[in-house]
């Protein structure tokens, strides 16, 4: 390397960076490391992660503050739960105003939080359990205590250190760029009296923003994803990346600059340790998130954000469109790439990806105590807002594990937690995870007062009444179902990497679709409204003649299915025929003397088919007895054996079986 910083020919132009002065820049310095290559590199996409921010699951000193010693500790729990990827929230040293995404130091970790010793503990307990651990590299801001921020704003205007971050002699720039936290922020730019000067921020106005237009800026990042890719991390949630970089005239997002800063980091990932992945934080429209999966060359993930609140859209109409519609709109993204999906996380519920009548109607629905709302959002737990309901609680977690993408579930949401909407910003789904019915839910022994933030204690969600202790103890609850959910999840590849056809019966509150990977299908009824709801499934149209097989060969197995599965909510014994060799490819409800069913209420029923090639493999049907079917002109078809999600106890495996969920 050269004395002025830049680099030899030998560096990949992906990873050197051109300065505004015009020199080049290295942003991949050379470093050696023992490449770790991981022996699938789309593990991802057959992950399920569990997001936790180390702060509320586990106090080890019980000084008030989870720490990573009580998150180590309770590592069993995770891995019994089933989860195979932890992703964890910022845990950096920060001044906590923006709940560690205000970073003040990249390289090590909060001390509230224990050592680096801990850290390195959690990681090997972690890894020995199989768990692979996300963490945050928020790239685009830094806290205004961070100390590249205070020595450019002491430094003169035209020195290197205060390009680190975005100036301006006037608060008149980047005039058509939305504010987001608009509850709080009246502008994206704030005058520093120091650097007698205005900073442009996206976020607080004490979380400058960093300036991506000076290569030394990316090429520190990318030091700092080395950094923690050696103490084995296997990937990286770029947080707000649509906002790194800015052009005037533009509403800075989504810039092809930001893009190409995006690119290089991957760049610089792939070539340092491979196999690892990006998850885009990008709140945008489907066609714009899919912009930064690139050509398979930008972020390996990206959140569904326009889908998620058109789940609960769905839920509220008792209709499938706002779902059906939003997955037509989707592109097809690369076959390298997966769309992350979640129900809820830290942040609020947010609507910034729906019309203003949607956010209106979902306002409405979720958030009648106008304080559960923030910016364009809503700022509650899964279960508070599906009223505590259990069958719609498992309905939406249900639709989260078999769409077409990784699913994350926010910590506490396996139980059923609930909120408190008086404890300011998003602080309300941040509590203390609820271990047990004793002090603090076993979080921590210290003075309740002396929490970061107060349990849960209201009679219905608090931790006396919902907690892990008490669950595990009842294959009846909440979590026994969810660890089973999952396990079905983990039981087939098709959920993670299958393709996904919907079918449209003519009822709107049934949503179908088949899921379909290689050799394996999966057909998926949920029944998205209150009360049971008859259905014709027509399978022939749409897809191949393998899957209209799949149905004429499971007609009755379907309906047997709803029938077992619901025999307490359903108003009428459901009947059945045997399927007919070339009988017409449909499943009728009504129709005259055919076989006539029903979906229960607010529920999602699956059927896992695996494709038998091998001549004269039989259906087997629910329970015990062969139904032959050598003389089809198709492969025959065996469900995997699953057991009902509903059940209190696991039945006898080898028998093929339905899942019904709930
Ligand atoms: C990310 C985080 C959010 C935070 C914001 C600004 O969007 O998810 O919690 O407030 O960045 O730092
Ligand atoms: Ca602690």
């Amino acid at each position: 390397m050269s004395e002025d910083g830049s680099i030899s020919s030998t560096i990949p132009p992906c990873c050197s960076a051109v300065s505004r002065e015009g020199r080049v820049v290295n942003v991949v310095p050379d470093i050696k490391v023992e490449p770790k290559p991981e022996s699938d590199e789309l593990w991802f996409k057959d992950a399920i992660i569990y997001q936790l921010h180390v702060k509320a699951f586990g106090d080890s000193n019980n000084d008030g503050i989870g720490d990573f010693a009580g998150l180590t500790e309770k590592l069993d729990y995770l891995e019994d739960l089933g989860v195979t990827a932890l992703w964890l929230m910022p845990f950096y040293p920060s001044p906590g105003r923006d709940d560690g995404y205000d970073i003040s130091d990249y390289r090590t970790i909060n001390s509230d939080f224990g050592t680096m010793q801990d850290f390195r503990r959690f990681m090997q307990e972690a890894k020995r359990r199989k768990l692979r651990v996300i963490t945050e590299l928020v790239i685009n801001h830094t806290s205004d205590q961070h100390p590249w921020f205070t020595r450019a704003r002491r430094s003169k205007a035209t020195s290197d250190a205060r390009n680190w971050y975005v100036w301006s002699d006037t608060d008149h720039r980047f005039a058509e760029t939305r504010v987001i936290f608009n509850d709080t922020e009246k502008s994206n730019w704030t005058w520093d009296p120091e650097a007698k000067a205005y900073y442009w921020h996206r976020f607080f106005s004490h979380q400058p923003d960093l300036n991506y237009d000076n290569p030394r800026v990316l090429s520190a990042m990318i030091q700092i994803m080395r950094r923690w890719l050696d103490h084995g991390v296997s990937g990286f949630r770029l947080s707000a990346i649509p906002y790194l970089c800015e052009r005037e005239g533009t509403n800075n997002e989504n810039l092809p600059e930001t893009h190409a800063i995006i690119k290089k980091i991957r760049c610089a990932l792939d070539s340092y340790m491979p196999g690892k992945v990006l998850l885009a934080e990008a709140n945008q429209w489907p066609e714009d998130v899919n912009a930064y999966f690139g050509d398979g060359d930008e972020c390996h993930m990206a959140y569904h954000f326009p889908l998620m609140p058109r789940i609960y859209m769905a839920i509220a109409q008792e209709d499938r469109f706002p779902i059906t519609d939003i997955l037509r709109q989707t592109p097809d993204i690369p076959a390298n790439c997966q769309w992350a999906l979640f129900l809820r996380n830290h942040d609020e519920l947010t609507l910034e990806m729906v019309t203003d009548v949607e956010r209106d109607y979902l306002w409405s629905t979720y958030a009648t105590d106008p304080r559960a709302r923030i910016n364009l959002g809503i700022r509650r737990r899964l279960a508070s807002l599906m009223d505590n309901d259990r069958r719609k609680i498992e309905l939406m977690n249900s639709l989260l594990m078999s769409f077409p993408g990784t699913p994350i579930i926010y910590y506490g949401d396996e139980i059923g937690m609930g909120d408190n909407i008086y404890l300011g910003d998003r602080n309300g789904v941040r509590t203390p995870m609820q271990w047990t019915p004793d002090r603090n839910g076993g979080f921590s022994r210290c003075d309740p007062t002396r929490l970061y933030l107060p349990m849960i204690m209201d009679p219905v969600y608090g931790y006396e009444a919902v907690n892990v202790e008490a669950q595990s103890r009842s294959l009846a609850s909440l979590l026994s179902w969810t660890k089973r959910l999952i396990s079905v999840r983990k039981s087939s590849k098709v959920f993670g990497r299958g393709s996904l056809t919907f079918v449209r019966p003519a009822n709107r509150s049934v949503l179908v679709y088949v899921r379909q990977y290689e050799n394996e299908v999966v057909l998926c009824v949920a029944n998205l409204s209150r009360s049971a709801q008859a259905a014709e499934i027509d399978l022939a149209e749409r897809t191949s003649r393998r899957s209209a097989m799949l149905l004429t060969l499971s007609r009755s197995r379907l309906t047997g299915s709803f029938g077992s599965c619901s025999a307490n909510l359903m108003h009428r014994r459901l009947r059945s025929r045997a399927p007919r060799q070339n009988s017409r490819r449909s499943w009728s409800p009504t129709a005259g003397g055919r076989c006539s069913t029903a979906v229960p209420n607010w529920c999602l029923n699956a059927m896992f088919f695996r494709h038998f090639l091998r001549a004269g493999a039989g259906l087997q049907s629910e329970g015990t007895c062969q139904r032959p079917i050598s003389s089809a002109p198709y492969p025959s078809l065996r469900p995997i054996p699953i057991w009902d999600l509903r059940c209190s106890r696991p039945k006898a495996r080898a028998k093929p079986r339905i899942i019904c969920c709930p």
